[in-house]
């Protein structure tokens, strides 16, 4: 039996009508970009969070970097982030000439450890920290009320990486509500995704809002009147359309994907040395990725592609030992909790539409794998 790690196809047949419909409404408009579905969507999207504003942009990539900029963040500055995340957490930092200063993760969670934070902020090595982004990764956020405080003590503004983490909780209050901003990705294969690139931002500020408006459309104030430049960061018409259709689903597919973590739990439970994700405290976990450990991982992968069953490495290389981060000047064993993370984890299919069999049939090759 086939498993694939997500499954967009099977995903588009249960709303073909729907998703169909709303592309044609675009392409019979001609609005091709932003226009009345983005503007639908982001009302959605801003109210299913609890937040003021979406400002719809083309990629999670952009729904980092615009707030990073639209806070000043600049040449000279630092950000405080983590090394253990998709690179773009890192670009979205370096694109504004500033440098991100990596704290390591939580072993039970993989998000930032604030310990740690709290102790890069109290010596920052000469540089002035603008913004603190902790990433809330595979869908859980981050430890949201301590990093808070450790941010109001210094000032210091916070940016949510929470491109893995839409709809995800913590002590009852969406992402979107922790910082000045949070960026989402709608890359297709997220738990909310576009049928190309999409990201969002979040913010309950109204000039951060209109700030952020003015720079993804070239820093226009009015029909060719620039204020200030920015860029094209706009999403397209057609995004916004499958967006605005997907989004009513969102709830149901989260609901779906808890459920599925829960089977994975109780099914894999004692199996090997296997290490189930820890769901912390207060935390809602919506489960882009459902991250077990194990110090088998490439044996466990073989056997089960051998199965025809998909896994990913969500990351292999922590981003202080990237080539592209080299010029950070951080070595192995500088944040061992995320080099050893990236040496055990791995990814097992999980999306909405894993039937219950094929969820069982990934619970018994991974018992096979370990012989229990
Ligand atoms: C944690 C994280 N940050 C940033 C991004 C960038 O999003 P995008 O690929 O939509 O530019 C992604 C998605 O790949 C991500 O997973």
């Amino acid at each position: 039996m086939k498993v694939p790690l997500a499954d967009l196809h099977a995903q588009y047949l249960t709303l073909k009508p729907d998703i169909d419909a709303a592309i044609q409404d675009v392409v019979s408009t001609s609005q091709f970009i932003l226009g009345k579905a983005v503007a639908n969507f982001e009302r959605s999207f801003a109210d299913a969070h609890g937040v003021k504003h979406c400002v719809g942009v083309g990629s999670g990539t952009d729904a980092l970097h615009v707030p990073l900029w639209a806070l000043g963040v600049g040449r000279g500055d630092a950000v405080a982030t983590v090394p253990f995340t998709f690179i773009a957490t890192l670009e979205a930092v370096s694109l504004l000439g500033a440098t991100p200063l990596l704290v390591d993760i939580d072993p039970g969670t993989f998000t930032m450890d604030p310990n740690r934070l709290a102790e890069l902020l109290r010596s920052p090595k000469g540089k002035s920290v603008k913004a603190i982004m902790p990433v809330h990764l595979y869908g859980q956020t981050a430890a949201m009320q301590e990093i808070s405080a450790i941010a109001a003590l210094h000032g210091i503004p916070i940016v949510e990486d929470a491109c893995q983490a839409h709809l995800a909780r913590y002590g009852g209050r969406y992402v979107g509500n922790f910082g000045a901003a949070a960026g989402f990705s709608f890359y297709p294969g997220k738990n909310l995704g576009a049928y190309g690139e999409a990201g969002g931002i979040l913010t309950n500020d109204d000039a951060l809002a209109l700030r952020m408006r003015q720079l993804r459309d070239h820093g226009q104030v009015e029909k060719y009147k620039h204020a200030f430049w920015g860029h094209n960061y706009r999403m397209d018409g057609i995004q916004g359309a499958v967006l605005g259709v997907k989004l009513k689903m969102l709830r149901t597919w989260t609901e779906r994907r808890r459920e599925i973590a829960g089977r994975y739990r109780s099914g894999l439970a004692g199996a090997g040395d296997l290490a189930m994700p820890t769901e912390a405290p207060g935390c809602e976990h919506v489960y882009h990725l459902f991250v077990v450990r194990t110090k088998r991982r490439a044996a466990l992968q073989t056997f089960l592609a051998d199965r025809e069953i998909s896994t990913a490495v969500a990351y292999p290389i922590p981003l202080h030992l990237q080539e592209a981060y080299r010029h950070l000047g951080y070595g192995p064993g500088d944040f061992p909790v995320s080099e050893r993370a990236a040496d055990e984890v791995l990814a097992l299919p999980m999306h909405a539409d894993l039937s219950d069999i094929q969820v069982k049939f990934v619970i018994e090759g991974v018992r096979a794998f370990f012989g229990a």
